[in-house]
């Protein structure tokens, strides 16, 4: 058993060839479609600055107005459009007048699963400009500069699995199951490239997550293929937590983290413990990848819909700044993703930003602000210059 390994390819494939970006753009419901737009005025300004590289959008108007009208999410053959495209950008999707479970399972896991996109990486660190709640924890302002942490989720299986029904409905003995599907590839992939990332980041050092003392089936498989793939990363450090533990640890001693690899449902709490430690849900940002690039990564910004405020002008754009650069790095954009993200953060060091992060400008504030300081930024460091 020590030596089974099922999954022979390569864990990142290379990016494309080309610098043509075609993109998929699904904004979908409540504040989606405003922080979409924009995404992509700052995705266009920095392909104006480059140069070198461009985009080209095409808007699918795939919502829970679109479920409604049609009974479907995503209409037939759908998926095989998504796939003709280099990524896909997608906004929120939640309606009050759709059950969540049926909003998520006909859209974003509809799309996630199918397109294997098994990998969901979620960045985490105090932006420049923005005050961590941590940081006003007596002896914690040192600790939270050091908070700069990956995430990385399982996307395809897991708690998230779908398996499981509903007997006896309507009865007072009605029973429900919930299984959780962990398989032996689906695992070992996960963990390949959750090493890949620690590898790849200065302090080569991650922290997987488990449950195996009280989830005794799949969390036991989950712990045996890590020690199965930690053999082929010497070089990386690893270390072991507990999920519930790794709360605690993530709150008090931020600076002893790094990379983490956790199950489906673990990273989904971690992740929105993680946002609220860097300051606001608002900012945090999502990719779920196909690391093979055998089909397009979808990227997201990891807060909801925000029906409350959608509509208002009053959306945090930086969520979906942030994952615009994640989405432009995975496409083979490295200098352009550190410089739209330069932008963002020098905004909101001049204090301009949304409500949720104690400011006072709206969406196009923002939106315009950080366009002005790609153009500013590219030509400080001479980028479109180049002529690419
Ligand atoms: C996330 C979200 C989703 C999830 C919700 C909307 C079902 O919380 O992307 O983290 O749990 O995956
Ligand atoms: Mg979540």
């Amino acid at each position: 058993m020590g030596s089974i390994s099922v999954d022979q390819h390569p864990p990142v494939a290379p990016p494309p060839s080309t610098t043509k970006y075609t993109i998929a753009s699904i904004p979908a419901d409540g504040i989606g479609p405003e922080v979409i737009s924009s995404g992509i005025s700052a995705l266009e300004t920095l392909a104006s600055t480059f140069s070198g590289f461009s985009f080209t959008f095409t808007h699918f108007d795939w919502s829970s107005d679109t479920y409604l009208e049609t009974g479907k999410y995503i209409p037939d053959g759908g998926l095989d459009e998504l796939r003709k495209h280099h990524a896909i950008l997608f906004g929120a999707v939640g309606d009050l007048r759709v059950p969540d479970h049926i909003s998520l399972w006909g859209l974003r896991l509809a799309i996630c699963q199918p397109l294997q996109q098994y990998a969901n990486v979620r960045p985490t660190r105090i932006l420049k400009g923005v005050t961590s709640p941590l940081s006003s924890c007596q002896g914690s302002e040192a600790a939270t500069k050091k908070l700069d942490w990956v995430i990385v989720r399982e996307n395809s299986e897991g708690e998230y699995a779908g398996q499981g029904g509903r007997s006896h409905v309507g009865q007072p003995w009605e029973i429900a199951t919930e299984v959780s599907v962990f398989t032996r590839h689906g695992v070992e992939r996960l963990m390949r490239f959750a090493y890949e990332t620690a590898r790849s980041r200065p302090r080569k050092k991650l922290t997987f997550v488990t449950k195996s003392n009280a989830q005794r089936n799949g969390m036991v498989l989950w712990d045996e293929v890590q020690k199965i793939v930690a053999r082929d990363y010497p070089d990386v450090e690893t270390d072991k937590m507990l999920v519930d533990a790794m709360t605690c640890r993530m709150t008090l001693q931020p600076e002893t983290v790094d990379t983490v690899v956790a199950t489906n449902l673990h990273a989904d709490i971690l992740s929105d413990l993680a946002a609220a430690l860097a300051g606001s849900i608002g900012i945090a940002p999502t990719s779920n990848l196909d690391p093979t690039r055998r089909n397009p990564s979808m990227f997201e910004p990891i807060h909801g819909s925000a029906w409350d405020i959608a509509g208002k002008g009053v959306a945090n754009p930086v969520g979906t700044f942030w994952t615009c650069a994640e989405m432009v790095r995975w496409l083979g954009q490295p200098e352009a993703a550190d410089l739209l993200m330069d932008a963002v953060e020098n905004v909101l060091d001049q204090n301009i930003k949304t409500r949720d992060l104690g400011g006072t400008a709206g969406t196009d504030e923002v939106t315009d602000k950080v366009c002005e300081e790609i153009q500013r930024l590219g030509k400080e460091r001479g980028v479109g210059a180049k002529g690419k």
